[in-house]
């Protein structure tokens, strides 16, 4: 009888989907039983010979059958998709608590961070800041700057020269020339030109053929040397801590007048007198003067009517005495162990 052939493989099927594995077990039974070519249909295909009455009551003995099966075969279908969800969540699991990664994270080289300080405490002081190229002509690296032809700065054992007109800049004191002509004869000037500067001098502790200046100019219709020593005690004590002095001697620079050295009490030794500064307490940090009148003139300002000061410090040697460095290479080596050392100075 086809209706008992439909009960018993109710029967068979609902018994093989109770302890079904996993889903591709379930997939297996799903075409067996339900599949075009499968048993269901099978026997379904008897139909033909059944009489008119009985062919609704076994189509609806077949529908019946087949719902159960599929009824089965989705909650079993559930289960496993939960459980396959369930496994990937565990196998996922993020622990939080686990420390990261650390990336290494940079720091300003200490030769930039003493530059950026330099120009903090003069931006403090109302300067801006002005900048000139470093291939420079010979006008503006020396000419202008009252260095006649023959003095021994322009000897070419000091200088890189590209042409004889040309050259890379040697101090950063053509910047002075290049922000008066820029100003045309406006006063105040109160700038500070920072900058990498270039000499044909053989690399040892002390000495790099590559360094860093920062220049100061400032000009104005009376401008007294008093000025220019009251701007550059506040800038040593800002720079070095508010005991230190400094003492101006006589120097000479073709491009002020007068011209002086300026020293800063030792910062090893409080001035008592060390090793660092060859027992004197005193160590020399720039060359400073009040500009010369041919300069002033050079730059398009009349000497009758302006005064101004100037000063020139290079970066390196006020690092080096900051952090108390012995060997100007350091700052060159690009030696993480000694540049690291900064990262929080
Ligand atoms: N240009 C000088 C040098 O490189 C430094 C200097 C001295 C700059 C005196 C100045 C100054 O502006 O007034 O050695």
């Amino acid at each position: 009888m086809m209706k008992d052939r439909l009960e018993a493989l109710r029967r068979e099927a609902l018994d093989q989907l109770e302890t079904v594995a996993d889903a591709a077990a379930l997939n297996d039974l799903r075409v067996h039983y339900l599949g075009k070519k499968g048993q269901l249909t099978e026997i379904l295909r008897g139909m033909g010979s059944l009489s008119a009455e009985e062919r609704p009551i076994i189509g609806q003995v077949g529908n019946e059958v087949r719902a159960a099966i599929e009824e089965v075969i989705s909650q079993k279908q559930q289960m496993f998709d939960r459980a396959d969800t369930a496994r990937r969540l565990q196998a996922e699991t993020i622990d939080v608590t686990l420390p990261g990664k650390t990336p290494s994270v940079g720091a300003v080289h200490p030769l930039n961070k003493v530059a950026q300080e330099i120009e903090d405490i003069f931006i403090g002081m109302g300067y801006s800041i002005a900048e000139g190229p470093e291939v420079e002509t010979d006008f503006f690296n020396f000419e202008a700057l009252n260095l006649p032809k023959n003095h021994p700065a322009r000897d070419m054992q000091d200088s890189f020269y590209i042409t004889e007109e040309i050259l890379l800049r040697t101090h950063t004191s053509p910047v002075q020339i290049r922000t008066m002509k820029a100003m045309n004869g406006q006063t105040p000037v109160k700038v500070i030109c920072p900058g990498k500067v270039y000499r044909r001098d053989d690399d040892d502790a002390t000495h790099s053929f590559m360094f860093h200046q920062i220049e100061g100019l400032v000009i104005g219709p009376n401008i007294r040397m008093s000025d220019l020593k009251g701007t550059l005690l506040q800038f040593v004590r800002e720079m070095y801590g508010p005991q230190v002095q400094i003492r101006l001697r006589p120097s000479f620079f073709p491009f002020t007048e007068p011209s002086a050295e300026v020293d800063v009490t030792c910062v090893r030794c409080g001035g008592q007198g060390c090793r660092m500064c060859k027992q004197t307490g005193w160590i020399e940090i720039l060359g400073c003067g009040m500009v010369h009148p041919k300069v002033l003139e050079h730059g398009g300002y009349d000497p009758a009517e302006v005064t101004g000061f100037a000063f020139g410090m290079g970066v390196e040697r006020i690092a080096l005495l900051k952090y108390e460095i012995d060997d100007i290479r350091h700052f060159y080596a690009n030696d993480v162990r000694f540049l690291g050392q900064f990262a929080r100075m």
